[in-house]
Parts: structure tokens; sequence; C-alpha cells
């Protein structure tokens, strides 16, 4: 299990406290450096993996996904080199939209269950390069829409049409949706915030997911002085003045 934190991709996000909104293109602060930094990890593995789809997940809600999400996609198409799609499939709370500030409808499930058309839910947002749909009206069954063959098939089709296409998705302890995606996706981004969430329910969860889906951990909360946090999950990979190589 430990052999996870060898894919951590190496962000230790510290944010500012109290940060409630997803505030994108603040080029100096420490928060973005470290996105951006991340950014860069990821960009190589998509190149080098030629990944297409990946989810974004956690253990237990909000531990970061939807921040990061969103703002892993600004870093990724503001480069100027990824075509990116972020989808909210998180059914249940359909924060993405509430996150960047635009309106929740249409989203997928109106074009899941019929209403519109893929056209109406693709937006594209702040800058020509990004992508958002947003997760919709409130369903009661989002496992089965993951499953369903509209979705598997929407999915791969739009895929296609994008560099890299990144699913913000419920956390793993709570609902079973997320699994839903395992045989969709080349794999999870694991958001793991170390100081809210008791590292069983970590272990747990990377182990409901499988550990060869995860292909990175982001380490999110975690101050970049926290030493204690910063060596035991790099462990040997942990060097004050060495830059961690994220593989
Ligand atoms: N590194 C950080 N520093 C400070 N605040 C953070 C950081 N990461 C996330 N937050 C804050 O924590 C809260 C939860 O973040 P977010 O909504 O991204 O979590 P989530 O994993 O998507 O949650 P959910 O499972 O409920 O969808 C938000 O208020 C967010 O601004
Ligand atoms: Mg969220």
């Amino acid at each position: 299990m430990e052999k996870i934190f060898e894919r951590l991709m190496g962000i230790k996000t510290h944010g500012r406290d109290g940060t409630s909104v997803i505030e994108m293109g603040e080029e100096d602060s420490l928060f973005h450096e470290q996105v951006k930094a991340l950014r860069s990890k990821f960009e190589y593995k998509v190149d080098m993996l030629k990944y297409r789809t990946v989810a974004v997940t956690s253990a237990i809600a909000g531990e970061g996904k939807t921040v990061l999400t969103a703002n892993l996609a600004y870093h990724l198409a503001a480069g100027g080199r990824k075509k990116v799609l972020i989808i909210d499939v998180d059914f249940r709370k359909s924060d993405l939209a509430r996150g960047l500030k635009i309106s929740p409808l249409p989203g997928l499930s109106e074009y899941l269950s019929g209403s519109v058309t893929e056209k109406d839910i693709l937006r594209n947002y702040f800058m020509p390069g990004l992508y958002v749909i947003t997760a919709g009206t409130r369903v009661s069954n989002p496992g089965d829409l993951l499953t369903g063959e509209k979705f598997r098939s929407f999915l791969k089709r739009i895929s296609g049409e994008f560099d890299i296409v990144i699913l913000d998705s419920p956390p793993i302890l709570p609902v079973a949706d997320t699994l839903s995606l395992r045989d969709q996706v080349n794999g999870f981004i694991f958001v793991y915030r170390a100081r809210m969430t008791p590292h069983i329910m970590f272990r747990q969860a990377a182990n409901e997911i499988g550990e060869k889906n995860i292909i990175g951990v982001i380490l999110n909360g975690v101050e970049p002085q926290n030493e204690q946090y910063y060596k035991r999950y790099y462990g040997k990979y942990y060097s004050k003045n060495t830059p961690i190589t994220g593989d």
C-alpha cells in the first residue's frame, strides 16, 4: 500500500485558510505555484502514458477535489498545449458550477435524460482551451447513470475531442458512484487532505478503488514547512533540497 506514495505527484498545496471559492489566475500565490508544478508533472504523464480521461477522487468529502480539479485544468489549458475538459460527475452536489460561478443548468444529467444535446452542455470557460460540463440537476441514481450506456458512449466520444478530460468525482467511502468509473478512465488522481482525513480512511478508499488504478496522490493542505507530513509521505524520496520527480 505504501507504494502508492511513490506515485505522489508532489504537491503540497496550502492555499489560504478559508478559501471558499475556486480562484483562478492568481499567478503569484504559493497555491498557484504549486498547482503549476503539479500541472507539469501531470502533463508529462498525460503525454508519456497517453492518458485521455482521468478522474479526481478522495476518501471522504471536502478534501479539495473540486478546487484542485478546476485549478489543475486551468493551468493545463493556460499552458496552451492542451485542450482540456472538466466534467462534474458528482450529481449529488454539483459544486463545480458554484465554484466557477456559472449556471449549473443544463448539465450532464439533463443530457443523460435526453432533454438537451451535447452542444447545450459543453461550455467554453475563461480561455480558449478550457471547457466545462456541469453536473446538472441532482439525480437519485448517480451510480446507475455513470455505468449506463449513454454516459459510457458520451465519455468515449467526447474524450476523442480533447487532449485530456478530467472528471470531478464523488468521494469513495460515502458512496459507490466513483467505483463505476474504474473501467472508463485511465486512472484516478487521489486527493488526500492529510491533516483532516485519518490515514486509515485513505488506505481503505485506496483499497476500494484499487491501488493499480491510482495514477497519483495529491497531498493537499500540507504546509511546505511541515516536515513531519512531508517526510512521512515522501519517505525516501524526500530531501529538502531535491525536487520531487513525481514518479
Ligand atoms: N489547500 C487548501 N487550502 C485551503 N483551503 C482548501 C484547500 N483545498 C480545499 N480547500 C477548501 O476546502 C473546502 C473543500 O474543498 P472542495 O470543495 O474542493 O473539496 P471536495 O473534495 O471537492 O469536496 P466534496 O467531496 O464535498 O465535493 C473548500 O472550501 C475549499 O476552498
Ligand atoms: Mg467537490
